[in-house]
């Protein structure tokens, strides 16, 4: 075993994983953050995506050793994302917000991933079009097919950051 040190969710991280551990089996084994979902292990689906160092990657395609140092972002943690609202009370993200608003999930085993992409977009591209919100999420199936409410909870959530930010 390998000692790794990161910060996840903002809090400073020890732990300890073998050279082959995945990222998204440390998270929902030994971290018990379970929000992050596995769909294929295969880097197709996005039911893992992540925030590493704020950018989207499929937790499944990265090895644990490889968040030496370097800070991830999980679902669990979205709401206490510096810079936007929602914060550790309980209040919401703006995105989960809005994906409850605008029916942007069915049985929900993908909203983790995409929200964690919508997060990344949002944080890169605060006035996002529907194009670059299509684009962003094109990583991240929905075996529900909701697109079109995904697509207008991402757009809504950019609305509300920006009235929050003004
Ligand atoms: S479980 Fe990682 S992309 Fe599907
Ligand atoms: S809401 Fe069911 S897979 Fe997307």
């Amino acid at each position: 075993m390998t000692r790794i040190d990161f910060t996840l969710n903002g809090r400073a991280t020890a732990t300890e994983a073998e050279p082959a551990t995945l990222l998204v089996d440390l998270l929902r084994g030994p971290l018990a953050l379970t929000g992050t979902h596995v769909g294929c292990d295969t880097a197709q689906c996005g039911a893992c995506t992540v925030l590493l160092d704020g950018q989207a990657v499929k937790s499944c395609s990265v090895l644990a050793l490889q968040a030496q140092g370097r800070s991830v972002t999980t679902v669990e943690g979205l709401a206490g994302l510096t810079g936007q609202a929602g914060q550790a009370d309980g209040t919401l993200h703006p995105l989960q917000q809005a994906f409850i608003d605008c029916h942007g999930l069915q049985c929900g085993f993908c909203t983790p991933g995409m929200l964690m992409s919508a997060a990344c977009l949002l944080q890169h591209n605060a006035r996002p079009s529907e194009h670059d919100i299509v684009q962003a999420l094109e990583g991240n199936l929905c075996r529900c097919t909701g697109y079109v409410n995904i697509v207008a909870a991402v757009k809504q959530a950019a609305d509300t950051i920006a009235r929050e930010t003004a």
